[in-house]
């Protein structure tokens, strides 16, 4: 199994943990939604990593169709996680936030990588490339990397 599994499930927790010890106000409800809708589309990457890795050829058949029974949810969770983050982002607006707070410039820069991963997701859907699937995977790293950092702050 891949280390990435346990990654995104600490995220997870981490996440559970910070919301459960603070206020939970709407934004805070979108934005633990969106982030789930994300980390299911990124649990991807680590179920790829497990295929490629030195496992039983049986065993990779099994991650293999489970993978394909999720493609077609995969766009679809991904635009979702994409509508409910912009909901999460108007709520924090109209409550107001403080442009020069960490939170806030995390929040709005894994918010544009966000829109950049599902804006080359579809992209990719239309026809894909090498080109275009390392696109789509790199952005896919950086959001998850802004995404934490926007949780630690
Ligand atoms: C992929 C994008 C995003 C995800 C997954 C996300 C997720 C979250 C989560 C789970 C929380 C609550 C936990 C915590 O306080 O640490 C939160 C808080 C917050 N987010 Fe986001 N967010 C995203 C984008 C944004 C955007 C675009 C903004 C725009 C300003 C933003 C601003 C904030 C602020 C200010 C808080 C703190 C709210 C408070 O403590 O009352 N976030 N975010
Ligand atoms: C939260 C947003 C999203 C994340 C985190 C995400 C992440 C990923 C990851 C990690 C992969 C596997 C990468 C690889 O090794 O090639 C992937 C594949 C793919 N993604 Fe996304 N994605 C998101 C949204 C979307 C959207 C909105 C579309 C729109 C159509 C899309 C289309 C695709 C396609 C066509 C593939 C290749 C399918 C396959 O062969 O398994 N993605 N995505």
């Amino acid at each position: 199994m891949s280390i990435w599994f346990f990654v995104n499930l600490f995220v997870l927790v981490f996440a559970i943990w910070k919301i459960s010890t603070g206020y939970i106000g709407v934004h805070i409800i979108f934005g633990g939604l969106g982030l789930l809708f994300v980390l299911f589309n990124w649990t991807r990457h680590a179920v790829f990593s497990t295929i490629r890795s030195n496992i039983r050829r049986e065993r990779k058949i099994k991650y293999a169709n489970l993978s394909k029974r999720v493609l077609p949810f995969h766009k679809w969770t991904g635009s979702t996680a994409l509508a409910l983050i912009v909901v999460h982002g108007l709520f924090v607006w109209k409550i107001g936030f403080d442009l020069s707070s960490w939170k806030a410039l995390s929040g709005i820069a894994a918010g544009v990588m966000l829109f950049l991963v599902v804006f080359f997701g579809w992209i990719r859907w239309y026809r894909t490339t090498v080109l275009r699937r390392y696109i789509h995977l790199t952005l896919a790293f950086c959001l998850f990397a802004l995404i934490l950092i926007h949780l630690v702050l």
